[in-house]
């Protein structure tokens, strides 16, 4: 049994099939990419496993256990927690503050103690010079780490990761890709990470998903998919930002 198991989601929009069909297993400990260009309906995916709305059908379960439709914070608590590609994080509290809130989202009290460990992380993911500043306030590097270690501080076994990189300059992708590396390495967390930039992908994923129009269009390792005619054809002609 795979630790996370997505089995045949789909979800129209108003006529249009945002997912179709889509099975996809995680192992515990495998990090799995999700490729595809805009449009295709990776964030979608994500929505439908973390409760954003419920898939058209299909089921999703977490070792073993069935979570279709669960929201987030039941979700958090079964030890699934994801990132947005917009980040949302509180943005008046300061940085310390809404980490210290997501520790204390597992349960952790007194305030004290939950502060200290958001401290803790907030350290090991180099944000100390931020912790007091307004989230609001941040740069988009510091945010976007920042909604990484709100999502470190649940204590994930699955972490679902959407364009973390997003944004980023390639001097400032690289403590986060060491960082999520470490985490596998370390903690064995799981991941689902969709992403754009190739050298990241080729970098994390034991395997990975291609999505095109809402299905799976290839899966397997990086370069046989990277290699897909099917694959090549899909993004040719679609805008793809910085993808090389
Ligand atoms: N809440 C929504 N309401 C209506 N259409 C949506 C919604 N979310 C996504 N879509 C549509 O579903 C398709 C897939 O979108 P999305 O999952 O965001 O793609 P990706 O993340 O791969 O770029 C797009 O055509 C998008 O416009
Ligand atoms: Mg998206």
């Amino acid at each position: 049994m795979s630790l996370l198991e997505i089995q045949g989601l789909s979800k129209s929009f108003r006529g249009l099939r945002a997912l179709n069909d889509v099975t996809i297993d995680v192992a515990e400990g495998e990090i799995v990419g999700i490729i595809g260009a805009n449009g295709a309906g990776k964030t979608t995916l994500f929505n439908c496993i973390t409760g954003a709305f419920p898939p058209d059908s299909g089921r999703v379960t977490l070792d073993g256990a069935d979570i279709t439709g669960a929201k987030m914070h039941r979700l958090a608590r079964a030890g699934l927690v994801r990132t947005f590609q917009l980040m949302r994080p509180f943005a008046t509290v300061t940085a310390l503050e809404n980490v210290t809130i997501a520790v204390q989202s597992r349960g952790v009290r007194p305030e004290r103690r939950a502060r200290d460990e958001a401290a803790e992380l907030i350290a090991r993911t180099g944000l100390d010079a931020w912790a007091d500043a307004a989230s609001g306030s941040l740069p988009t590097a510091v945010q976007k780490r920042l909604e990484l270690t709100r999502a470190l501080a649940m204590r994930p076994r699955v972490l679902l990761l959407d364009e973390v990189l997003a944004g980023l300059v390639p001097s400032e992708r690289e403590p986060v890709l060491d960082l999520l590396a470490e985490l596998r390495r370390e903690e064995g967390v799981t991941m689902l990470f969709i992403e754009h930039i190739m050298a990241a992908v080729r970098r994390l994923s034991d395997r990975v998903v291609m999505m095109d129009q809402g299905t799976v269009l290839a899966r397997g390792n990086v370069d046989d998919v990277l290699a897909d005619p099917r694959v090549i054809e899909a993004y040719l002609g679609k805008e793809y930002g910085d993808a090389a």
